[in-house]
């Protein structure tokens, strides 16, 4: 056993704790994000944390997710298995283990693990909220999954969000356009940085995505992926486009959009919050992977779906002065100036009935308990000194500012606090 640190022990590089208020506003946004999908009728799916490190290899064995940040370790019976760093590949396995009746819609939330180097906005372990849905290849799936990203957004009060979305084409499309990106690469690279070059090697595509000075210059003349579109994936992206128009949802197509996980094709798309700094400014993305069924053992089957970061969203949120941490919400907190049975009772019957209650322990001063009282948040204070135990009555004090106080007969406590509050 390790001896704790002089100071305790603290959670790992990367890691953090939340803790209240900032725990129930995260709780709050989950359950905002439940009530958009599941009025479009996705349903919740759980997932385990932890995975066969082979499904997660589906992400693509070219990413950095993979090669560099994947927490995997061998299991007491000697297997591979990893803490997942994304919910796509889960949910795919999880879709071709119990063959579900199509189309399957469905929507996660929990954490991941990535080992990035932290700043802010970049963690080891992060929450995500998002949807799949297996079994369409409907253009108009791709805008109802794309919408629904938006609409959530927009309800949390963002302003400041841009979507970005592009079409990688077909398999077939893909692999052509990333030959021609690649050849296009080599031919200049004198002119690109040392990362670019290590990147190149494994996956061109990644390339264009790179933010450093020497790159840009080198992958703004790059061949277009537009140029590499057949005609059914052209006229795919085209009836996505003409969805978005529909809905009055705006867009930038981005065709150096290429994503960080190797399973993408067709129908790509990131929100961006322009309130972030540029490095972490994605606060969600997404797109179709018609082939992750089949390479985990399924049947071919066409998928779609998002996932935001919770964390950058409330960053984004906190940028933007929205979607506020809920305030402390009791009902009640009783008072108790005669030894403490009031106390002990009456914040159990207050619970029994469905109010919020609580109390001081070890009772203290009339100041003392009214201080916890205030710093409580509750509505109402719940006073019992001897005066109120001979007359079987509780002196109710309202908290809020200008409140009043009233003596109220025990026996109608609680029918008088639910007609208050
Ligand atoms: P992703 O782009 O890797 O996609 O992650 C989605 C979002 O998770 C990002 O836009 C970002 O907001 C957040 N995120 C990722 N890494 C971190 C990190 N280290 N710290 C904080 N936030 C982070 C996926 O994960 C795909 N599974 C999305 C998807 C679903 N594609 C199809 N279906």
């Amino acid at each position: 056993m390790t001896d704790a640190p002089p100071h305790g022990f603290r959670a790992l590089t990367g890691m953090r704790d939340v803790l209240a208020p900032e725990s129930s506003r995260r709780r709050v946004l989950v359950g905002q994000f439940a009530d958009v999908v599941e009025a479009a009728a996705y349903q919740e799916l759980v997932l385990p944390l932890v995975e066969d490190l082979g499904v997660f290899l589906r992400v693509g064995e070219a990413t950095d997710v993979v090669t560099k940040e994947m927490y995997d370790f061998v299991d007491k019976d000697g297997s591979r298995i990893a803490l997942r760093p994304e919910m796509t590949a889960g949910a795919v396995r999880a879709f071709v283990q119990h063959s579900p009746v199509l189309p399957w819609k469905v929507w996660y939330s929990g954490s991941n693990f990535r080992h990035e180097r932290p700043q802010k906005g970049r963690y080891r372990s992060f929450d995500q909220v998002g949807v799949e849905v297996l079994g369409v290849d409907d253009p108009d799936l791709d805008v109802e999954v794309i919408a629904l990203g938006w609409r959530f957004f927009e309800r949390l009060g963002l302003r400041d969000v841009r979507l970005l979305v592009n079409s990688l084409g077909e398999h077939a499309d893909r692999a052509r356009y990333s030959e021609a990106v690649r050849s296009h690469l080599e031919s200049r690279r004198g002119d690109l940085s040392e990362k670019a070059l290590e990147t190149l090697g494994r996956n061109p595509l990644r390339v264009l995505d790179s933010k450093r000075p020497e790159d840009r210059a080198v992958v703004a003349d790059a061949p277009r992926v537009a140029d590499h579109l057949s005609d059914e994936s052209a006229a795919h992206f085209a009836r996505v486009l003409a969805g978005l128009d529909a809905l009055r949802i705006p867009y930038t197509v981005e065709d150096r959009l290429v994503r960080g996980l190797d399973y993408y094709r067709r129908t790509t798309f990131e929100y961006v919050a322009d309130s972030l700094d540029s490095a972490q400014n994605a606060i969600g993305g997404g797109g179709r992977y018609d082939r992750l069924a089949e390479d985990l053992g399924g049947p071919p089957t066409d998928g779609i779906g998002f996932a935001l970061g919770v964390d950058r969203t409330l960053l984004a949120c906190d940028a933007e002065g929205v979607f506020p941490a809920p305030a402390r919400a009791l009902d009640a907190f009783v008072v108790d100036l005669v030894g403490g049975d009031a106390a002990r009772d009456l914040t159990h019957a207050l619970r029994a009935a469905g109010l919020s209650a609580d109390r001081r322990f070890g009772a203290g001063s009339m100041k003392a308990q009214m201080k916890a009282a205030d710093r409580s948040g509750a509505r109402f204070a719940l006073l019992v000194g001897s005066d109120e135990l001979d007359a079987g009555e509780v002196t109710v004090r309202d908290l809020r500012e200008g409140g009043e106080q009233r003596r109220v007969a025990r026996d109608h406590l609680i029918d008088d606090l639910r007609t208050h509050l």
